[in-house]
């Protein structure tokens, strides 16, 4: 078993990993009930936390039945990453992370996210500043390092250990890599088989499928994985990765009716959160995906996408059931977006 705080997760346990506009509570539901152990908020700015923003404000709403669940912040100031901390509690999530990865420009390049890797003592000074203003665990994540010459990644799990933090995150890159090459797990294995290391590191970068997943489990022994990109859209992923680990066997992709089910149950919680014309809206984007594989989808993907009314998009769901009802879809391999600098992250 994992300890996090009194948080406890089961051995190896699967991860959501904060995805700005993707982990909100309606997605975060979907992968819990597919066997993700914890799960992050997006990140959250601290300054837009002091100034009682209030789309800042709407992203640490959570639900309880997804728990645990951590609060993620960024800031590059140690009086407004306190605040922010206070401000978390109140809301009282499981647990605070904070994010010292964030490559794109408008927040690495103001001292924030992986912008703190360039200045260790002060991602120090931060760190310690939450762990003081909260009651509740505070966890990191973050890449290497900063480029490929200043990868201090093993400096900085000691130093941040020492001031508290109770789990680490490690996405495989450096902050220049962005999201280009292949992620790098041995340095994430360095910091896990260091003998000062004791809390909890996950590693993170590129898991897109249960057999990537086990193999990286046994090849680097990191104490679980975080799954960021492959659970857009899908997140049966997780699912497939703990049945695989327990039994070397591939669940079968998930049927109609499963997908149907998730796009229902995606969109009743999109409204519950929000409202029904925000969450109808919400889930444009994402019927493609639930759906994909199904032939000539197409024509139902561009129908419910114009719908305005609850009552027509179930209508379209059932008749979706009627159309595909037994039909056996192929495994497919999932697809990991490239995200570049014009994309939130
Ligand atoms: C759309 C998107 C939004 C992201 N937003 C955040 C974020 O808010 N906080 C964070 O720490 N990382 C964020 N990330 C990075 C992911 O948490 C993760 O580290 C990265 O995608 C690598 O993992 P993967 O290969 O499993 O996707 C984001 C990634 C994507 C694709």
């Amino acid at each position: 078993m994992i300890r996090i705080g009194n948080i406890s997760l089961p051995d190896f346990p699967l991860l959501l990993a904060p995805m700005e506009d993707v982990s909100d509570p309606p997605f975060r539901i979907l992968c819990k009930d597919n066997g993700a152990d914890l799960m992050y908020t997006e990140f959250i700015s601290s300054e837009g936390l002091i100034r009682n923003a209030i789309n800042c404000r709407r992203k640490l709403d959570i639900f309880e039945e997804e728990r645990p669940v951590g609060i993620q912040i960024f800031g590059g100031d140690e009086e407004s990453m306190a605040l922010a901390s206070g401000i978390v509690d109140v809301t009282n999530p499981d647990l605070l992370d904070i994010n010292f990865g964030c490559p794109v420009k408008k927040v690495a390049c103001k001292g924030a996210g992986a912008g703190v890797l360039k200045d260790v003592d002060l991602m120090v000074r931060l760190t310690a500043a939450c762990v003081k203003a909260t009651k509740l665990p505070v966890t990191v994540k973050t890449r290497l390092g900063w480029d490929e010459q200043t990868k201090n990644i093993e400096e900085v799990a000691e130093r941040l250990q020492d001031v508290g933090i109770q789990a680490l995150s490690i996405h495989g890159r450096t902050r220049s890599q962005m999201y280009k090459g292949e992620a790098d797990w041995s340095l994430i294995a360095k910091v896990k088989n260091n003998p000062r290391i004791h809390i909890p590191i996950f590693g993170n970068g590129d898991i897109d499928s249960p057999q990537k997943a086990l193999e990286y489990k046994n090849r680097y022994g990191v104490d679980g994985v975080m799954i960021g990109r492959a659970a857009i859209g899908y997140p049966w992923i997780f699912r497939e990765i703990k049945h695989y680990i327990q039994t070397g066997e591939l669940l079968p992709p998930p049927t109609v009716e499963e997908r149907v089910a998730v796009c229902r149950k995606h969109l009743h919680e999109a409204i519950k959160w929000q409202n029904q014309r925000v969450g109808i809206n919400e889930m444009r984007g994402r019927y493609a995906s639930y759906l994909k594989g199904l032939p000539n989808i197409k024509e139902y993907r561009n129908r419910l996408n114009r719908l305005t009314e609850v009552a027509e998009v179930e209508a379209v769901l059932d008749e979706i059931l009627t159309t595909y009802a037994g039909f056996e879809l192929q495994r497919t391999p999932i697809e990991l977006i490239d995200y570049h600098e014009n994309c939130p992250l």
